[in-house]
Parts: C-alpha cells; structure tokens; sequence
C-alpha cells in the first residue's frame, strides 16, 4: 500500500549495501512513496555488496562516493541534480564503521589511528553530506536530511566502544548544523535512534544477539525493524514533519524510557533463584 507522501520529491540515499541495510528498505518505500532517488555507497562496497539489485527494483541511478571526501560528495549532489532534475528534498545518511570494534580492540585499549577513521567515517562524514549540499545550495526549501543513531551515544551499551562516540558526534552535527541550515535556508535535519537491526554494521558489534533480546524484551513495542525504520524515515521527509529539526528522535518501541519490564524481571528472578 502507499499512500504518495513523497510525490514529486527528490532524494539521495546513502548506505544500502545489501537487502539487510536499513538504507535499502528505505530506498523502496521513498520509491514506492512516489519519490525519485540516487543510491551512493563508498567504491568499495559497490562490489561487495547487491546494489545495483536495488537500483533496478526501485528505477534509480548508482552514484558511487566515499563519504569522506568533498570532492566525491560535490560530484554526487551536482549528477544527482543533474540526474533528477532539479534540487534534492531529502538525504539520508546511513554509513557507520568503526575499525575499533571490527578488530575486536577494548575502548581502554583503543587504536588512535583506528578511531579517527571510524570518527571519520560514523560521524564527520554526517557533517561533510550536509557541507557539500550548503555549499552547492543543493537543498530544496522544507529539504529533511536524516541520520541514523544509537543509543549508545547518551549511556554506555558494553562493547559498543568507541562507535558511541561517534553516534553523541552525529548527533551533534545534527543539531549544530541543523541551526544554521534551519535559520539559513529552512532544511531540517534529525537523526533517528533506532533499535538493535540485524544488518551488516549491528551484528559487527560484539555480542549484538545479546543487545538485540535484551533490548527486545525491554521495550514494550519490542524492537523497531528496519522495516519499521524505513516508516519513520519516509514519514521525516514528508511535509507533515516541516517543523521537525535539531532532534534525536528515539525509534525504539520504548526502550529509551524503560528501567525494568515484566519480561527482563522474570528472567533475573529465574536465574537469581536458579529455576529454569
Ligand atoms: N543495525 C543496527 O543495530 C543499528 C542500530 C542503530 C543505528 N544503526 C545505524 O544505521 C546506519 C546503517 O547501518 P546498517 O545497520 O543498515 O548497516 P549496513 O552495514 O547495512 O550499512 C552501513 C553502510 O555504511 C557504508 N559505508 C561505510 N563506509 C562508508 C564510506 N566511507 N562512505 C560511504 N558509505 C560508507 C557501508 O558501505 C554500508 O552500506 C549506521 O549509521 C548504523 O550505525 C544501526
């Protein structure tokens, strides 16, 4: 079912690698919400990864570029303008990777060099995605430039190391840069604190099946898919969320707000009393 909320929009969508990514579920409903797209990924993962898959299923071009550098991001903006025709109403930026966690390295432990990559990469990247479009004025008034977050980034998750960091960054930007563009040129920008998602990126952190059930348990909605998340996302880029800027909204069936549920009780209760 859709319901056209995004006819007649334009949008760039960064981080679909393979039909697990969020990116790639929100490729399909922007497309089937009636908006054209660009996909962009990082060289590299243009040939690990099913893209191009996407691209055909969702009638849109692949625009590679490493988030890392301004002069990949001012040439996606300029073809993908040139692509779509015209100005882009909506960004999300869907890239996340520490080299910390993926070599299984303690934060009390952590290489430096590692961790201005993964910084690079999670977190100023986010930064540079919204830098290249101001300074191409590439945004449509009303644009939405979204995010995508954890909530690691406000309380310590174990083995979630240094990315949380990376996530508090991205939020900052958000809010920072979300001023200027707000004040500037009307373009809102948010990130979304999503649930623990089964994709590439969530099962790099160790333990993740761990922080997934946990999670689950503790939200009274249960964990948001990436399904779910697409939802949310597309509902970001409308025009029914204009006035939506500067925030870090939390898409986590609850969990933010919970300290203690039925579920997680009853099993502490079993295990403190040793029954099965
Ligand atoms: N999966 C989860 O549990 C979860 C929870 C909350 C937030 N998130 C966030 O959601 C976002 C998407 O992750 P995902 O879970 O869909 O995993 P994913 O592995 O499918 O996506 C991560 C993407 O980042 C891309 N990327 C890495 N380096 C890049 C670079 N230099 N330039 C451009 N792209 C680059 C990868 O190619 C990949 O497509 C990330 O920001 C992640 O931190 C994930």
């Amino acid at each position: 079912m859709s319901n056209g909320i995004l006819k007649g929009k334009r949008g760039i969508i960064f981080g679909a690698l393979d039909d697990k990514s969020i990116a790639w579920k929100v490729a399909e409903l922007a497309q089937k919400e009636g908006a054209e797209i660009v996909l962009t990924n990082a060289p590299i993962a243009l040939r690990m990864g099913t893209i191009n898959e996407l691209a055909e299923k969702t009638n849109s071009i692949v625009i590679p570029a490493d988030a890392t550098s301004m002069e990949d991001l001012t040439n996606l903006y300029e073809k993908s303008m040139e692509h779509l025709g015209g100005k882009i109403d909506f960004v999300l930026h869907s890239i996340g990777m520490s080299v910390n966690v993926r070599k299984g390295k303690q934060y009390y432990d952590m290489n430096y060099d590692w961790t201005q990559k993964g910084t690079d990469v999670s977190a100023t990247s986010f930064h540079k995605t919204i830098r290249a479009a101001w300074d191409l004025d590439a945004m449509s008034e009303w644009g939405s430039i979204l995010g995508l977050s954890y909530i690691a980034s406000q309380r310590v998750f174990h083995t979630y190391n240094d990315m949380a960091d990376n996530k508090a960054l991205l939020e900052s930007i958000a809010r920072s840069f979300g001023y200027h563009y707000g004040l500037r040129r009307k373009v809102r920008i948010n990130t979304i604190s999503q649930s623990p998602t089964l994709t590439t990126a969530g099962s790099g952190v160790a333990g993740f099946d761990g922080f997934y059930k946990f999670s689950d348990d503790l939200s009274p909605l249960g964990n948001a898919s990436a399904n779910d998340c697409a939802e949310y996302c597309v509902s970001l880029f409308s025009d029914y969320t204009k006035k939506v800027t500067m925030q870090n909204l939390f898409h986590d069936g609850g969990f933010s707000n919970m300290g203690m549920s039925e579920q997680v009780m009853e099993t502490y209760m079993k295990s403190a009393t040793g029954k099965k």
